[in-house]
C-alpha cells in the first residue's frame, strides 16, 4: 500500500507490489482526538487499485501492540486461501514486530471491493477500498465515467472500539453504539464540531461519475441518497448487474455497490447533500445519526468570483429507519447482467442442501460474574443452527492442511436445525445456544444450496451474511418460515444477483447457491461485527479435487504462527 497507489480520484499507476505498515496515528473527529490503528498512517486506509488478472503481493508489517490480520473482502482467493486473512481461520494473526506477505491473483473479477482488518473490532479504523479495473482495453458495460470516486462508509467511536467490544463481551450486554457514521472517514456537518470535517465531491455539469460505494461500518446497514439526483446501480459486490435507477440505495456492512451519478446539464445555483443513515430492524439501541457529504458543482470559470455567495442547500429524503419494504424492493431489483460476456453461471442442480437458522440467543452468566447485562441476566450470544461458534486458538486452515484437525474443530456442523420450531413465530422460552467449533465438509465442486432463515428469538432482525472464498447467487427470498415444498418453485435460476454478502431478511429467509470449486477453509459470518463477536459464524471445508490444479497449495514460508 505505497502512497503512489493512493488517494487521487483518477486512475493511477498500477503496481502489484504494495506495502502496509500497521501503525498508530492521532486523528481528531467530533472534537475528539485519539490514537487509532491505521495502515501507513492513513485513515481510511490507502486505496489499492489493481486490474483483473493482476497478482498482488502485499506486505503487511505490524508495528502496533495488537495482533492483526487483513482480509481482502470479496476476493475469490482461488487456491490461495492462505492469503484470505480471517484470524484463526486461514492464518494465525501477525504479531507485533512481524510481517506477512499476502500473495494472491485476481481471477475473473472486476469492480469495487474493500480490505479490512479481520480480528476483534480492529476493522473500525483499519479498512480501505480495493478497486479492480477491467483488463486493459476492456470497457465497462455502461457509459464510460468521467471520473471514479470511492465512497467508503465507516463508523466512528470516540472511545476505543477494542475497549467497547471487550466490555460488551465481559458484561454480556449490548455494546455502546458508535458516535458517528463517516464518509471517507469524515462525519460531516450534521454532527457537532464537524462542519469542516466533511467529504466534498466537486463535480462539473453534464458528466457521469462512477461512485464506488463501500459499507465498512461495523454494525449498521445504511440507506444512501444524493439530494435531487438519481443513482443508476450498475454493480454489486464486484459483479455487474442489470442497470436500474433509484433515488436511494441500501448497503449492508460487507456490501459494495457501484452507481452512476449523472450531473445536471447546467450549473445549478445550489449545493446538494449526500447522506447516509441506518436501516434498523433489531431491538437493540443503535446510532441514530446521519452522515452528510457535499456535492458541489464547480462554477464555470467566468463566474468563479461568485462562488463565495451562499447557495441554497438541498437535503435528500431517506426512507424510514425500519423501512423493510424498501429493503425488499431494492433487493428484488438487483439482477445479474447475464450477458454472453458476463453470464450468470447459476448451479441448476444441487448436490448438497443446507438449512441454517440465523439469529440471536443467550449464554448463561458465568458463575464468577453476578451482573450479566444480557436479556434476563444472561449474556448475549448469536448462532447458526443454534451453535455459537467458538474461535480456536490456532488457524483452522493449517490444522486442516496438516491433517491435525482433531481437537481443533469437528467436521459435523448440522445441515439442518437439530430441533425444528416455528422460526418466525412466538419465540421459544429457551433461548440458550450451544457453543462449539464445528465446520461443514464439502467435496470439491459440490453444488450447494443454502437457505438461511432468520429467527424471532430475541427479535427478528436483518443479518448481512458474508461468505469467504466464493460468490453465490441469491436465488430466492421471502418472509415467514421457508417452505421446502412451495418456495423453491419460485427460485430465479436465470439471472439472480451474484454477490458475497446478502441480507437475511428480518423475519424471513434467503436462498443462495454456489459451486464449491475452491479448496480450503472458508469463513461465513454475519457482517454486523457485534453478531460475529457473539458467535454468528461458521466455516466450510472444501476438500481438494482430483486434478493437480484443484488442490490447495502449501502454505507460504512466512505464514504467521500462533
Ligand atoms: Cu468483510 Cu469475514 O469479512
Ligand atoms: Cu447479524
Amino acid at each position: 500500500m505505497s502512497s503512489n497507489l493512493c488517494c487521487s480520484r483518477v486512475r493511477l499507476k498500477i503496481s502489484p507490489n504494495v506495502r502496509g505498515r500497521i501503525k498508530l496515528r492521532n486523528v481528531t473527529r467530533l472534537c475528539h482526538t485519539k490514537s487509532i490503528i491505521t495502515v501507513n498512517g492513513q485513515f481510511p486506509g490507502p486505496r489499492i487499485i489493481a486490474r483483473e488478472g493482476d497478482q498482488l503481493l502485499i506486505k503487511v508489517a505490524n508495528h502496533v501492540q495488537n495482533n492483526i490480520s487483513i482480509h481482502w473482502h470479496g476476493i475469490r482467493q482461488l487456491r490461495s486461501g492462505w492469503a484470505d486473512g480471517p484470524a484463526y481461520v486461514t492464518q494465525c494473526p501477525i504479531q507485533t514486530g512481524n510481517s506477512y506477505v499476502y500473495n494472491f491473483t485476481i481471477t475473473g473479477q472486476r469492480g469495487t471491493l474493500f480490505w479490512h482488518a479481520h480480528i476483534s473490532w480492529l476493522r473500525s479504523t483499519v479498512y480501505g477500498p480495493l478497486i479492480i479495473l477491467p483488463k486493459r482495453g476492456v470497457p465497462y458495460p455502461f457509459t464510460k465515467p468521467y471520473k471514479e470516486v470511492p465512497i467508503i462508509f465507516g463508523e466512528w467511536w470516540n472511545a476505543d472500539p477494542e475497549a467497547i467490544i471487550s466490555q460488551a463481551l465481559q458484561t454480556g450486554g449490548g455494546p455502546n453504539v458508535s458516535d458517528a457514521y463517516t464518509i471517507n472517514g469524515l462525519p460531516g456537518p450534521l454532527y457537532n464540531c464537524s462542519a469542516k470535517n466533511a467529504f466534498k465531491l466537486k463535480v462539473h455539469p453534464d458528466k457521469t461519475y462512477l461512485l464506488r460505494l463501500i459499507n465498512a461500518a461495523l454494525n449498521d446497514e445504511l440507506f444512501f441518497s444524493v439530494a435531487n439526483h438519481t443513482l443508476k446501480v450498475v454493480e454489486a459486490d464486484a459483479v455487474y448487474v442489470k442497470p436500474f435507477e433509484t433515488r436511494t440505495i441500501l448497503i449492508a456492512p460487507g456490501q459494495t455497490t457501484n452507481v452512476l451519478l449523472k450531473t445536471k446539464p447546467n450549473f445549478p445555483n445550489a449545493t446538494f447533500f449526500m447522506t447516509a443513515r441506518p436501516y434498523v430492524t433489531g431491538q437493540g439501541t443503535f446510532d441514530n445519526s446521519t452522515v452528510a457529504g457535499i456535492l458541489e458543482y464547480e462554477s464555470p470559470s467566468k463566474t468563479k468570483n461568485l462562488t463565495t455567495k451562499r447557495l441554497p442547500l438541498f437535503k435528500p429524503n431517506l426512507p424510514a429507519l425500519n423501512d423493510t419494504s424498501f429493503a425488499t424492493k431494492f433487493g428484488n431489483k438487483l439482477r445479474s447482467l447475464n450477458t454472453q460476456q458476463f453470464p450468470a453461471n447459476v448451479p441448476q442442480k444441487v448436490d448438497k442442501n443446507f438449512f441454517f437458522t440465523i439469529g440471536l440467543g443467550t449464554n448463561p452468566c458465568s458463575p464468577n460474574n453476578q451482573t450479566c447485562q444480557g436479556p434476563n441476566g444472561t449474556m448475549f450470544a448469536a448462532s447458526i443452527n443454534n451453535i455459537s461458534f467458538a474461535m480456536p486458538n490456532t488457524a483452522l486452515l493449517q490444522s486442516h492442511f496438516s491433517g491435525q484437525s482433531s481437537g481443533v474443530y469437528s467436521p459435523d456442523f448440522p445441515a439442518n436445525p437439530i430441533v425444528p420450531f416455528n422460526y418466525t413465530g412466538t419465540p421459544p422460552n429457551d433461548t440458550m445456544v450451544s457453543n462449539g467449533t464445528k465446520l461443514v465438509v464439502l467435496p470439491f465442486n459440490s453444488r450447494v444450496e443454502l437457505v438461511m432463515q432468520d429467527t424471532s428469538i430475541l427479535g427478528a432482525e436483518s443479518h448481512p451474511l458474508h461468505l469467504h472464498g466464493f460468490n453465490f447467487f441469491v436465488v430466492g427470498q421471502g418472509f415467514g418460515n421457508f417452505d421446502r415444498n412451495k418456495d423453491p418453485k419460485m427460485f430465479n435460476l436465470v439471472d439472480p444477483v451474484e454477490r458475497n454478502t446478502v441480507g437475511v431478511p428480518s423475519g424471513g429467509w434467503v436462498a443462495i447457491r454456489f459451486l464449491a470449486d475452491n479448496p480450503g477453509v472458508w469463513f461465513m459470518h454475519c457482517h454486523l461485527e457485534i453478531h460475529t463477536s457473539w458467535g454468528l459464524k461458521m466455516g466450510w471445508v472444501v476438500l481438494d479435487g482430483k486434478l493437480p490444479n484443484q488442490k490447495l497449495l502449501p502454505p507460504p514460508a512466512d505464514l504467521p504462527k500462533c
